[in-house]
């Protein structure tokens, strides 16, 4: 790994001279004390020590043999806010921000007049202005700067610095879960891009969208503190923040790790197709909210959000997670995205076509059919092969069987004249009972599994109970 010698101004094409970065502040404090041997030396070494290390600030705990597993407690977020729209944004942190379990701060310019009627206690960004900046808005560099600030609060014992935007949802303990499965102690870089190809082509693949959210581990937090300023002014023709903090990361040497669960939601439209077929990792975060559809029919998205912020909790590693079964005599494909929506497809669908997206949704910028950075297919033209759907109603533990129970309830009625015995059939179903065994953290930490599903259905009172269980061996999702 380079050294951060291009900070100093050194000609890259000379022979490199490394110096080791423990030892860096050493060197620089003897040349120092040749030149002006007079002076104290005790006061200068001080001084140039403290200009080499200063942002680098070894962590007490990190190496306190903490042998954990970790948890949230091992997060300090950072939140890239606005004075000016706190107030209203606030809602977003609101729904995951635990007091006393959650830390961080949301930075802001200036402190706000009025009180900030938030959880989570806001910081004033140190200076921003003074960096060179030629394309993106004047937030751009603040928001990079929050990684730093972040990190020289000091926080005790923390593995994971998060960073994400006012209007980003965490699922903090599905976060901490996943980052528990990379290296704290070494240079790590997780998040996620953007789910239009488009975007991805515009900013880059091989970086982590701010807006899904994504960690930097200690070490390389640290680094980043130290380098941030020097890349600020290098970097000063990118749009965004979370470019800018990629463009320090790569000086570092280090590249991304990609984990499917953070959500950018750079989609338009509905963005039920997505999430109804969630990839088969952990949710982590939902973003622009406020762009798509509410998640649930009939209810504003922050009614949505709250409805599914109340299933979260009952068994947060199987959120959103999908599992098919069918339903021969009827013809039925059942998909369950837990803690979310049901859907009976009146017709038999491979377990591959279920798990591909149906596109409810458009791009982000040129709002296109695609490309994506996942397939999709086609929502039906024939209305009658369309699913009938029911969304989350209610979610609860369940003591005695230590699972949960999840309702879910038909969206709206259709017309089903012209359409086939099955379809008129799983129409005239109105509510869904899923019971579930909770789902173990670890059971992410080996090659995961989807889980299977039995229906037990009765129609005479128009309701079905799913049954989700895991996969017996060599049992497969076949029609
Ligand atoms: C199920 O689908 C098959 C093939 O599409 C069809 O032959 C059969 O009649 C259907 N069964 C019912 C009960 O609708
Ligand atoms: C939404 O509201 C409309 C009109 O009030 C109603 O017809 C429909 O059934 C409602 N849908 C759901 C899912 O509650
Ligand atoms: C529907 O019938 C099943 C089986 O008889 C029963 O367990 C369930 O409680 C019933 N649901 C309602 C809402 O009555
Ligand atoms: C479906 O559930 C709702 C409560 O969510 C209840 O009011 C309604 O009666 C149920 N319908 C049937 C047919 O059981």
């Amino acid at each position: 790994m380079c050294p951060k010698s291009t900070d100093s101004g050194q000609d890259p094409f000379r022979a490199p001279k490394i110096i080791p970065k423990e030892k860096a502040g050493d060197a620089l404090t003897t040349s120092l004390i040749a030149a002006v041997a007079v002076i104290s030396v005790l006061s200068i070494s001080i001084t140039a020590y403290s200009v080499v290390h200063a942002p680098i600030r070894p962590d007490p705990e990190l190496f306190d043999f903490d042998y954990r597993p970790t948890s949230v407690s091992h997060l300090a977020f950072g939140i890239g806010g606005s004075t000016a729209t706190w107030a209203d944004r606030a809602r977003y942190s609101d729904l995951w921000w635990k007091p006393g379990s959650t830390r961080g701060y949301v930075f802001l310019e200036e402190d706000p007049a009025g009180p900030a009627g938030s959880g989570i206690q806001h910081r004033v960004s140190s200076e921003w202005r003074r960096f060179r900046r030629t394309k993106g808005p004047e937030s751009a560099v603040r928001m990079a700067r929050v990684v730093a600030d972040l990190f020289r609060v000091g926080l005790p014992g923390v593995r994971w610095f998060v960073i994400g935007d006012d209007d980003t949802v965490f699922f903090p303990e599905n976060l901490a879960a996943v980052l528990g499965r990379h290296d704290h102690q070494g240079m790590v870089y997780v998040g996620g891009n953007s789910e239009s190809v488009e975007q991805d082509v515009e900013h880059a693949y091989d970086m982590a969208f701010g807006g899904g959210g994504f960690a930097l581990s200690y070490p390389l937090a640290a680094e980043l503190a130290a380098a941030m300023d020097g890349c600020l002014d290098r970097y000063h023709y990118y749009y965004g923040s979370d470019q800018r903090v990629w463009a320090c990361v790569v000086e570092l040497g280090v590249g991304l790790t990609l984990e499917p669960g953070f959500h950018q939601i750079d989609i338009r439209g509905d963005p039920f197709g997505f999430l109804a077929a969630h990839p088969r990792a952990p949710l982590v975060s939902l973003h622009h909210l406020d762009s798509v559809q509410p998640l649930l029919p009939n209810r504003t998205q922050h009614e949505s959000l709250t409805a599914l912020m109340k299933a979260y909790p009952a068994d947060p590693p199987r959120t959103l997670q999908q599992c098919f079964c069918y339903h021969r005599k009827h013809n039925w494909s059942v998909s369950v995205s837990w803690g979310y929506a049901v859907q009976i497809f009146p017709a038999l669908l491979t377990a591959m076509e279920l798990e591909t997206p149906q596109q409810t949704f458009k791009t982000w910028r040129t709002v296109s059919d695609g490309p994506f950075t996942f397939n999709t297919r086609p929502v039906s033209s024939d209305p009658c092969k369309r699913p009938a759907v029911f969304f989350l109603s209610s979610a609860e533990e369940d003591g005695g069987s230590e699972g949960t129970v999840t309702a879910y309830r038909k969206a709206g009625d259709r017309v089903t004249s012209g359409c086939n015995e099955d379809f008129a059939r799983a129409m005239a179903i109105e509510n869904i009972t899923v019971l579930a065994p909770k789902m173990e953290q670890q059971e992410w930490d080996q090659s995961p599994r989807r889980h299977c599903c039995d229906i037990e259905e009765n129609l005479r009172n128009r309701t079905m109970r799913i049954r989700i269980r895991r996969c017996r061996n060599s049992e497969t999702i076949t029609i």
